[in-house]
């Protein structure tokens, strides 16, 4: 009697889960490059993370995305773990080894190509602010600073946590660039790339930001999407900056997923108009 083909199981965590477009994105890049996978959804009852995590690997799954609120849940499961997911603090990909489950982040990586190589914007000597202190703020900044901006401010509402983010990763500065941590308000003259990692946008709001740190020569990003532009990215358009979301951060992060699990990087273009056009 034939056995039933083999399928690998991937999956995402997270609570809430049913609009996540993380099934959409690999059953797409599994289409585009051949492989044979299955990417389904978690529901995950918070406290409940490590067990349904156990459940999933012992049912022989090969691998997990994690999403809020468990990306330190999922540092914590990890046996091992890649620098950037030490460096970002948080972990969104697990891969389940015979060595063990692997934690390491993909969000740093996918926000740079979406930047650098999607929207064609050099990062190398620029005077980049990065808005927010939280664990998206976190997540990028090695990436970020591996591009040797010029000069990286970092700018929070509390500011005590941007100062706590820049001292975590001054060892990370290379000789071109410098890190300075700046309040709203101090804020002074047109950045080259401005980058939104606050929580903001969730809620409509924009950081209580300077309109003259934008001008025409400013690339504004907020790794927040939606059908409609940001207000942030409303806020930056006034100011004739040129804008973009983060839904491009979103397919590449899932992209880096893909080829760490797969050794194989699928194409993002078309995968990126087709979420673009189910917004
Ligand atoms: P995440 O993991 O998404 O980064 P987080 O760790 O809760 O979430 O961080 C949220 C970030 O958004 C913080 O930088 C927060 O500023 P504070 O550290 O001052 O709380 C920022 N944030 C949320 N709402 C904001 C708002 N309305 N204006 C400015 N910053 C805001």
């Amino acid at each position: 009697m034939l056995s039933p083909p083999h399928i690998d199981r991937y999956a995402v965590f997270g609570n809430p889960i049913a609009h996540s477009k993380s099934p959409t994105i690999h059953a797409l890049f599994a289409e585009q490059t051949g492989e044979v996978l299955s990417y389904e959804k978690q529901l995950v009852e918070i406290g409940d993370f490590a067990r349904s995590l156990r459940v999933f690997v012992d049912a022989g799954g090969c691998g997990a995305n994690v999403t809020l609120p468990f990306k330190i849940e999922a540092w914590e499961a990890a046996n091992v773990l890649t620098d950037r997911a030490r460096a970002a603090g948080a972990v969104n990909t697990l891969s389940f080894t015979s060595g063990g489950i692997v934690g390491d982040n993909t969000d740093g990586i996918g926000l740079i190509a979406d930047v650098a190589i999607n929207a064609g914007v050099s990062i190398k000597g620029q005077r980049v602010l990065l808005i927010g202190a939280g664990g998206a703020a976190q997540g990028v900044m090695l990436p970020l600073l591996q591009m040797q901006p010029g000069e990286l401010v970092i700018a929070n509402r509390t500011v005590a946590k941007a100062a706590a983010i820049a001292a975590r990763f001054n060892e990370h500065v290379q000789p071109s660039s410098c890190i300075h941590v700046a309040e709203f308000a101090d804020l002074e003259g047109a950045f080259d790339i401005v980058i939104n990692a606050t929580a903001a946008s969730l809620a409509g709001a924009v950081p209580d930001i300077p309109a003259s740190i934008f001008d025409a020569s400013t690339f504004a990003y907020d790794m927040m999407y939606g059908r409609a532009p940001t207000v942030f990215m409303q806020f930056a358009s006034a100011r004739n900056a040129t804008v973009r979301d983060g839904l491009g951060m979103l397919v590449e992060q899932a992209a880096e997923a893909f080829n760490v699990w797969r050794n194989v990087r699928p194409a993002t273009d078309k995968v990126l108009s087709i979420l673009r056009a189910s917004l």
